[in-house]
């Protein structure tokens, strides 16, 4: 068979996609093309509710497992197909149920706080979830008093900690590979050379700690310099007066941030701050999905119950 070009496969997936009602979801990370015949691009948070709330009995996710497991969690009546199984997270695969449940037995009166960056059996052990735009409001949504252990993301956690003023969080010692390469001297060099520019970073970044340290001692300029998820990067671009940003994060969110933002400029942190497993998903896999109604994405309902839960509240209060 011949090989379709990009705009003859992008047509059959359109094709498809009207046939089945389906939905295409996508990451901020996701390549290009991939972000382009989405229906909607964003970050986890708003891809937890837009698989909820879209009209579709079939979601196409473009992004990594834990996300289209999130999904299919939510909503376990529709079909939730990924393009590749392989598109897995380092940061996700830092904690299992086993570990999760040793660790609950040493802290046994702790509320569990999971990122969303976790498998399914490990939601299932959680208190309640949070990503990197409500992980302080789900923080503060727990008594004061009442110990947390926060996984499985030390520096997400680490910001928490500082933002809450809580000393009884207790971290999990997870972090992904991508965000854990940033380092301090990444963003002094691009600081230097971009002075007057909004500094823009994720909280699972290894230099965040380091950049709240900092902002005390005007190191890091305090004013400019914006802790933001994938989606409230973009949102902030948008509504700010500024024209230059520097970008602390995976080099994925620069198209979305250009494309909502064209008279603007962004520079990455790091050029090479790039997520192989989001890359994974590609057009070709796409059609293959649409055409083989692959991979499905399903979670034991023994395990998505008690997951969902952990969602849900998190939902509440976000
Ligand atoms: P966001 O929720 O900010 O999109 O982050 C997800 C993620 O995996 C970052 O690496
Ligand atoms: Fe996971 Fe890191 Fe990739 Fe995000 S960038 S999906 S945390 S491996």
């Amino acid at each position: 068979m011949t090989k379709l070009s990009e705009q003859q496969t992008i047509d059959r997936v359109n094709e498809l996609r009207k046939k089945h009602n389906a939905v295409i979801l996508a990451h901020n990370y996701q390549v290009p093309v991939i972000q382009d015949i989405a229906d909607f691009v964003g970050d986890s948070l708003e891809l937890s509710y837009k698989a909820r709330d879209f009209d579709s009995n079939l979601i196409i996710f473009c992004g990594v497992h834990f996300m289209a497991e999130t999904a299919a969690i939510i909503c376990p009546e529709k079909k939730i197909l990924i393009p590749d199984l392989g598109a897995g997270c380092s940061l996700a695969a830092t904690i299992n149920a086993k570990e999760l449940k040793k660790w609950k037995q040493q802290h046994p009166d702790a509320a569990v706080v999971s990122y969303v960056n976790t498998t399914a059996e490990v939601k299932a052990l959680t208190d309640i979830c949070c990503t990197s735009s409500n992980a302080v409001k789900v923080v503060e949504s727990i008594p004061k008093n009442k110990k947390i252990l926060f996984l499985p993301d030390m520096f997400l956690a680490m910001y928490v900690k500082r933002i809450t003023k809580r000393d009884n969080i207790e971290v999990w010692p997870g972090e992904c590979h991508v965000h854990a390469g940033i380092k301090p001297q990444h963003i002094h060099e691009k600081l230097k050379q971009h002075p007057k520019a909004d500094f823009l970073i994720h909280p699972e970044c290894g230099c965040s700690t380091y950049c709240m340290v900092y902002f005390a001692d005007k190191d890091i300029p305090q004013t400019t310099t914006k802790i933001l998820s994938t989606s409230g990067m973009v949102k902030h671009a948008k509504e700010s007066k500024k024209k230059d940003f520097v970008v602390s994060t995976e080099t994925g969110i620069l198209y979305p941030l250009k494309k909502k933002n064209p008279d603007k400029n962004f520079y990455p942190v790091k050029d090479d701050a790039i997520c192989e497993y989001m890359k994974m998903i590609t057009l070709d896999k796409v059609l293959n999905s649409f055409e083989n109604m692959v991979y499905d994405v399903t979670v034991p309902y023994h395990i998505a119950k008690p997951a969902k839960r952990a969602i849900e509240r998190m939902l509440e209060i976000s």
